[in-house]
């Protein structure tokens, strides 16, 4: 039987932090021996924000980097770069024709964006939603693991896809749907700053590749509140915020304990964290370790994307081939 298609990707705009290993990066690797899997690196998205050539190549080697030390393993899944594919933004031209500016004016990122980098709003970042589309259903995507921020990118995905199918009278491509693992919901994993996600602009997460003086420094910092004075008081967002990280990374009898005594008003904050920090520690360590030396075998890294690279436009040109028939192109020569 035909396994599933899984597609994802993430920007290379710096190190992968926890959010992103929680919400993306886990399923990717727990996806790969059941489904067959496309993961890549959204190296054009990125240009949205206009990184230097350099930033540009330094990201994309690290992320390579980083999604090899997690575990992804190139045999069972493709692992490739976004640029490598240029069938991808082939597709997302012919999709862009179908995308209407009052819907992409109101996505929640694009609006977000243009508020914190009001200097530049650019073209780029209001088709964002479009080229990542071209990203997913170039390759039939039926599953996309990402975390609960992309939500309405994919709802937009699933939009443009059913579009296309409908003008052309088609089914070229499934309608592909988010993914998580046991029907949980999409996770957000939140920021040390007492509010909203863990995000690299945000300034407040903490990565893969953090070494752990600065995790327990960060940790340390996280912002909490005064504590509580009364038995089995709700939470304020910020210890609410703590409290969800330490249930992801630490076992479930230590964010027990800690929730115990929060509740019998007997909790201190600082021991929490330490807690916290020493297994977020535990569990970054080793990738740390994995990424340094895999970043030293650059003929080992080169290999992967070609390999990759070579997958991908397979599977692309095919789809693509497809789609140029569905519209009416056909050569005349
Ligand atoms: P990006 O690079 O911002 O994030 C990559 C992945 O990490 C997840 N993520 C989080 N999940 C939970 N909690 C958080 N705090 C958190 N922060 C980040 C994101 O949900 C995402 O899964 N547009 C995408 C990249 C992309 C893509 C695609 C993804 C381009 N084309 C096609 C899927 C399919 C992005 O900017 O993700």
């Amino acid at each position: 039987m035909n396994k599933p298609t899984v597609v994802s990707g993430i920007r290379p705009t710096g190190f992968l932090h926890l959010g992103n290993y929680f919400g993306a990066v886990r399923n990717f690797v727990r996806m790969q021996n059941d489904y067959h899997c496309f993961f890549f690196i959204a190296d054009i998205h990125s240009l949205t924000t206009h990184p230097t050539p350099e930033n540009l190549q330094a990201g994309v080697k690290q992320v390579l980097a980083e999604y090899l030390a997690c575990g992804i393993d190139p045999e069972k899944a493709t692992i490739f770069i976004q640029s490598d594919v240029p069938e991808v933004t082939e597709l997302y031209t012919f999709l862009n024709m179908n995308a209407y500016l009052g819907e992409l004016e109101r996505t929640t990122s694009f609006k977000e964006k243009a508020r914190k980098q009001p200097e530049n709003v650019n073209a780029g970042l209001l088709t964002y939603p479009v080229l990542m589309a071209a990203d997913i259903i170039i390759h039939k995507a039926n599953f996309v693991p990402v975390g609960k921020d992309q939500e309405q990118n994919l709802e937009m995905a699933r939009k443009f896809a059913g579009r296309f199918n409908r003008i052309y009278n088609s089914e070229v491509f499934p309608i592909p749907r988010p993914f998580t693992f046991d029907g949980k919901d999409m996770i957000k994993v939140p920021g040390l700053d007492g509010s909203g996600k863990m995000g690299k602009s945000e300034g407040n997460a903490i990565n893969l590749y953090e070494d752990p003086k600065s995790i327990r420094k960060k940790v340390m910092r996280a912002v909490t509140d005064t504590g509580p004075t009364e038995q089995n008081s709700p939470k304020s967002e910020a210890v609410e915020n703590l409290f969800t990280l330490m249930k992801i990374v630490s076992k479930h009898d230590v964010v027990e304990h800690f929730d115990g005594l929060y509740n019998r008003c007997e909790i201190r904050y600082g021991d929490m964290k330490k807690q916290l920090a020493e297994d977020i520690i535990a569990f970054t360590n080793p990738i740390r370790t994995r990424i340094d030396e895999i970043l030293k075998d650059e003929a080992y890294l080169a290999k992967v994307a070609r390999e990759g690279s070579e997958k991908a436009c397979e599977s692309a040109l095919k789809t693509l081939n497809e789609v140029k028939q569905l519209i009416g192109f056909k050569s005349l020569f």
